[in-house]
């Protein structure tokens, strides 16, 4: 099934495309993780992309839109994929369909996940990160067994430079600006489902999974 995770900075995206990637094998493309990954590896695309990402704006329509060309093609001819975090800009958008288009292909379905801000503000005040294996907790709702430590690797977690409050703060204003807008282009091209985002991750999922279940998944 090939699928955009659509919603505001910390709705769960993430958290639940790791999900359905576990149960149903599509793999997650996020365009956040690239690009941190970039910025980790100090590319001249993670150089560019940290001076956006810090100050909560977008990083380039070309720069994001040459990333994704080059890590869908490794997906297009698979059973599918999750977009996590792309597109979010119209034109981002728009070139998706040209490079869905150009192999024959389209979207099955768009998931708008949909979380009050109030809610949006607290999960991602409190999400920490692991620098060495990526693994994500937050300190009240998915806290590590050992406060402060990976589970999975044993490294001192971080905050996330952009989950400063400030940074939050313009993060959602950009969302509202440049992404909301998706909500009403995919809605009236009959691909979106809207999706109560609220509660614990896992009544999150079985509310996606029906969802998934619903359009056919296996
Ligand atoms: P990106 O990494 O994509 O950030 P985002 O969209 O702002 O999304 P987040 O990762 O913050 O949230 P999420 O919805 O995935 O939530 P998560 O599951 O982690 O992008 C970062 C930056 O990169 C952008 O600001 C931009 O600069 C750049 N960028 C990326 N893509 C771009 C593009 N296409 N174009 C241009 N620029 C781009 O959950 C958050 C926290 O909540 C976690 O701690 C988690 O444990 C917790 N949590 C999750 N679900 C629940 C739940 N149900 N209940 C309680 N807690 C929960």
């Amino acid at each position: 099934m090939r699928l955009v995770f659509l919603g505001a900075p910390g709705v769960g995206k993430g958290t639940q495309a790791d999900r359905v990637t576990a149960q149903f094998g599509w793999p997650k493309i996020s365009t956040g993780d690239l690009l941190r990954e970039a910025v980790r590896n100090k590319t001249a695309l993670g150089l560019e992309a940290k001076k956006s990402m810090d100050a909560g704006k977008l990083v380039p329509d070309n720069v994001v839109i040459g990333m994704v060309r080059t890590k869908l093609a490794e997906s297009l001819c698979g059973k599918g994929f999750i977009l996590d975090g792309f597109p979010r800009t119209v034109q981002q958008a728009e070139e998706l369909n040209g490079i869905l288009a150009g192999s024959g292909i389209d979207l099955d379905r768009v998931i708008n996940f949909r979380v009050s801000r109030q809610d949006v503000v607290h999960r991602l005040s409190g999400r920490r990160s692991c620098p060495k294996c990526q693994s994500v907790f937050h300190v009240d709702f998915a806290a590590p067994k050992v406060s402060g430590l990976c589970d999975r690797c044993g490294e001192a977690l971080v905050q996330r430079s952009d989950d400063k409050p400030e940074t939050i703060e313009a993060r959602l204003k950009v969302y509202d600006e440049q992404t909301a807008p998706l909500i009403a282009y995919y809605e009236a091209k009959q691909k979106l489902s809207d999706l109560d985002g609220s509660g614990a991750p896992g009544h999150v999922y079985d509310r996606l999974a029906s969802v998934l279940r619903g359009l056919g998944a296996k």
